[in-house]
């Protein structure tokens, strides 16, 4: 970098205009204003011409983008809390510093979980589908019958941030028992019930609620076998990642009503949507919606900053991953 030069930040996707000129203040941002998800070419030449790479979800940062040569890029801030997406691997390996945005989604997606929970549950989507169509002929006592959320219990694995603050909801707002199950326990369970094993949960909860990291270990962790020790009254809920939940199987588990629905905010090759999931009407079904309010993605591009200033300016990053 020439002295007194701003870092060359390449900014893969539109963000929020604060967000977009508070970055142009304090680095050279090369802002994507097309807002078109960056091929793996270009995402090879920002890492071979950039100082950092702001970049989120639709970016897949793997070996092939990261292989050895000469890479220019020493840092790359990630818009998200997940970061699946980004071989951090290879990155360590060819020194680069990983970053991302804890903490501050944490309560637009413990709320989205909760809409969907109700929405499964209560046949939001269902009822919405059936009004649109001009085919509601009237109320009737018999008619669209969902379940209560209040009082029910609910079952939450990963209990990290988010399955914290979406237990707190259900425990305070709709009055539910709650377990989890997690690889490291709290000490401070917060009223909720810890589960020695995934199967005594999945057997117990009358909605389980993905809040995992998706990695090797938790791929397909949600399979045939496990959604058959489910209550065929139960609910599956993921705000977490498509890939923790083997799909066909779940398709088949709904078809067959060996459970009762599910609620998907993210789905296993986003932006497409399982062909056999569309068909069905237990499903609900959103765009990854998890993060998405204005405050949320503000604040998310602005611990991004926070996170480029500080390797900057050589410190550590407050949210350094890798
Ligand atoms: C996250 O923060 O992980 C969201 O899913 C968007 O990437």
């Amino acid at each position: 970098m020439t002295p007194g030069a701003k870092p060359v930040v390449v900014v893969t996707r539109r963000l929020p205009a604060r967000v977009e000129s508070e970055l142009a203040a304090h680095f050279d941002a090369r802002l994507n204003e097309s807002d078109t998800p960056l091929s793996g070419a270009a995402l090879r030449a920002a890492m071979r011409d950039a100082d950092a790479m702001l970049c989120t979800v639709t970016d897949r940062i793997d070996a092939v983008v990261l292989a050895p040569g000469a890479l220019r890029c020493r840092v790359l801030a990630n818009f998200g809390v997940g970061f699946d997406h980004v071989d951090v691997t290879a990155a360590r390996e060819r020194g680069i510093v990983v970053t991302n945005t804890p903490d501050v989604l944490t309560e637009a997606t413990a709320d989205l979980t909760i809409a969907l929970m109700l929405a499964v549950a209560r046949r939001i989507g269902e009822g919405e589908r059936l009004v649109r169509a001009g085919e509601w002929h009237g109320w009737a006592p018999t008619a669209m019958l969902g379940r209560m959320v209040s009082g029910a219990t609910l079952g939450i694995i990963g209990y990290g941030r988010i399955g914290r603050a979406v237990a707190a909801r259900a425990q305070h707002g709709f009055g539910m028992r709650v377990l989890f199950h997690t690889p490291h326990p709290p000490a401070d369970t917060a009223g909720a019930e810890p589960c020695g094993s995934l199967e005594e949960l999945l057997a117990a909860s009358d909605f389980v609620s993905l809040h995992c990291r998706a990695m090797p270990e938790t791929r397909h962790l949600i399979d045939r076998r496990h959604l058959g020790m489910m209550h065929p009254r139960a609910y599956l809920i993921n705000t977490a990642r498509g890939e923790i939940v083997d799909e066909a199987a779940l398709a088949d588990a709904l078809r067959t009503r060996r459970i009762a629905g599910a609620a998907l905010d993210v789905h296993a090759r986003e932006p497409e949507v399982s062909a056999e999931l569309l068909a069905l009407e237990n499903v609900v079904l959103l765009p990854h919606l998890g993060s998405a309010t204005e405050e949320t993605r503000v604040a998310m591009g602005l611990r991004a900053l926070d996170n480029l200033r500080a390797f900057f300016a050589g410190g550590v990053p407050p949210d350094r991953v890798a």
